[in-house]
């Protein structure tokens, strides 16, 4: 379906090439004045510089030839008002034939993409046998939703949840299990025969583990040093290693997918850092012969400065001097491996932006490198930290990592304590929702600002009904979803596309305007990788909804034809939001 903005356009196209001028000065915005108009053109000043003419005279010109009048009219009112701009409302017949066809089309009138790209997205990024912590809040929720709005738009989008399980965390646990457990077949050299399936621990004891044999390689050169072996005895494919990774990687997977699943995240790869390891050494080889890589102190790098840098960018390391391999090697292994399976046409990576320049000089050895074409785009979407109120990154009241589990925990509880005030609901149906609620109120509180910024973290604000949040937007479809039931229970019927007809109130029409740009929202949100501004654009359209609920008599509105009209309207401003939400990743109750 065409935009709304597009209709708007093609008319001013034709009036100012009718008037003599230069098509490209009809562009169209939403008006910065909307007690005067609902959208502007602001073209004409342009067009009066090239011509040199008053930017009025081509304005009042321009609006002379659009069409108002007409059936077929886009505008009930345009007007040239100094120095020369051109102030347009829309006509309201249009706009409720703009309704109809949005009702009628199953994506409410979004297009798919004519040309649909294969996509990664790689996000998610835990570290395996480390909880979940807040740290990794942010790149689930905000990938989860560039996720969902690229396969909404047609796209084949891949997430992958790039898991960090080939590191010194592992060294870590094989030697800490060894120091407890030194019977283990997996330490004995002389043992030749089959290891056990029965992991050595439970996931209780691996989170356990970790952290102690992380406190014991700070204080404990000796233990760091064997944990630094185990790790390289492990990545060259060491077995009673092998066998113990696998052991650490089961356990801990169940329990990260239970984590991502209570989050509504889902990956269509549960690939990770160790799935790059048998790219590495060919990659490596193509690098040197190509002239790309080469020594220095010992250690292999690419060059990747660019004349045009306006900061430092520094050789990116590929392999250490005692022949380990890094970050930047396991990342630019596994794009050799995606370039292999998937030849993405887009790669979009959700990481803390603190990364940022690794990403740079990755991106920049692989087009160097042609592992990946040259006007592939890949994007760094690089995230702030997420903070307490006092403005350090988030902790637990004891100045502990938070972990994702209990930080839920504790959302929904707040939850659960509001709903229960009013007590209307059964404990049970009050949990469920307040589930529901917690994890709207999580999600939307980080995806309503912009990534790059970091925020705070404030519960009472975020679990707030009231404001830009997400239980005000999930409140909202509450709110017309208990309208339509007791529409039903009146006898009415949902059935069917209704007349939606032209709006008599302000409030009605302001709702129809939000409802129409609700194509060009999206698929700008998807262009800028940007989930915010489809939280902008909720929250505008739930003011909107709102300001015509406490408006308008719906259910008894006594023109049959005009209360049908309504049902229609407010069905399709449900099924809009329902859509919305369903991209940022979280699901309205019935009730709250
Ligand atoms: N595991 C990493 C971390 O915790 C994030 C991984 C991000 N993705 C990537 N392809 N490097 O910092």
């Amino acid at each position: 379906m065409n935009k709304i903005l597009d209709y708007m356009e093609d008319a001013i196209r034709k009036a100012f090439a009718d008037c003599g001028y230069e098509e490209k000065y009809a562009k169209v915005v939403l008006s910065n004045r909307p007690d005067l108009c609902e959208y502007q053109c602001n073209g004409a000043m342009a067009a009066a510089k090239a011509y040199k003419k008053k930017p009025i005279d081509i304005a009042s010109a321009v609006a002379e030839k659009l069409d108002t009048q007409s059936e077929k009219s886009v505008f009930s009112e345009v007007q040239a008002v100094m120095p020369g701009f051109i102030n347009l409302k829309l006509s309201p017949a249009f706009l409720a034939e703009y309704m109809m066809g949005m009702a009628a089309g199953e994506k409410l009138g979004i297009e798919e993409a004519k040309k649909p790209e294969t996509i990664i997205v790689d996000y998610g990024g835990a570290n395996v046998a480390k909880p979940l912590h807040v740290g990794h809040l942010r790149a689930a929720i905000i990938g989860e939703s560039i996720k969902r709005m690229g396969r909404f738009l047609g796209h084949h989008v891949i997430g992958d949840v790039h898991l960090g399980d080939w590191g010194l965390q592992m060294g870590l646990i094989i030697e800490e299990l060894r120091d407890r457990q030194p019977d283990l077949v997996y330490f004995d050299e002389s043992y030749t025969g089959e290891y056990p399936e029965e992991p050595p621990f439970t996931i209780g004891e691996l989170e356990e583990i970790y952290p102690a044999a992380s406190a014991k390689s700070k204080e404990d050169p000796a233990f760091l040093a064997r944990a630094h072996e185990a790790t390289l005895k492990l990545q060259k494919g060491y077995p009673p290693f092998r066998a113990i990774w696998r052991h650490i990687m089961h356990v801990s997977v169940a329990d990260l997918k239970k984590n991502y699943a209570n989050l509504n995240v889902e990956f269509d790869l549960w690939k990770g850092e160790s799935d790059a390891e048998p790219y590495i050494e060919d990659m490596i080889q193509m690098l040197i012969d190509k002239g790309l890589a080469y020594e220095s102190q010992g250690a292999l790098v690419v060059d990747v400065a660019q004349e045009t840098d306006s900061k430092e960018i520094p050789p990116c390391l590929i392999r250490k001097s005692d022949g380990a391999s890094l970050y930047a090697t396991s990342d630019l292994a596994t794009i050799v491996e995606r370039e292999q399976d998937f030849h993405p046409d887009r790669y979009i990576y959700v990481v803390d932006k603190r990364q940022g320049m690794h990403f740079e000089q990755v991106f920049r050895v692989a087009k160097k490198a042609g592992i990946v074409k040259e006007d592939t785009p890949m994007i760094f979407l690089g995230f702030g930290t997420m903070n307490g109120k006092d403005g350090k990154p988030f902790k637990t009241r004891e100045g502990g990592v938070m972990r994702l589990e209990n930080l839920i925990r504790d959302i929904d509880s707040a939850v659960l304590s509001r709903i229960m005030e009013n007590r209307t609901m059964k404990q049970e149906e009050a949990e469920e929702t307040a589930a529901k609620v917690g994890l709207a109120a999580l999600k939307y509180g980080d995806l309503s600002n912009q990534a790059a910024k970091d925020y705070v973290f404030d519960v009472d604000r975020f679990i707030s009904f009231e404001g830009n949040t997400g239980p005000y937007i999930l409140y909202t479809i509450v709110r017309i979803k208990s309208i339509l039931a007791k529409y039903r229970e009146q006898g009415g019927s949902e059935e069917g596309t209704k007349a939606i007809l032209p709006p008599v109130s302000g409030t009605e029409k302001g709702l129809m305007l939000q409802l129409a740009r609700y194509n060009e929202a999206v698929e700008n949100a998807f262009a800028e990788t940007a989930p915010h501004k489809i939280c902008q654009y909720v929250y505008e359209l739930s003011n909107a909804f709102n300001s015509f609920y406490h408006e308008t008599k719906i259910l008894a509105e006594e023109d049959e034809g005009r209360r049908e009209s309504y049902i229609g309207l407010i069905t399709l401003t449900r099924r809009v939001l329902e859509a919305c939400i369903e991209l940022l990743g979280f699901e309205a109750p019935e009730r709250m």
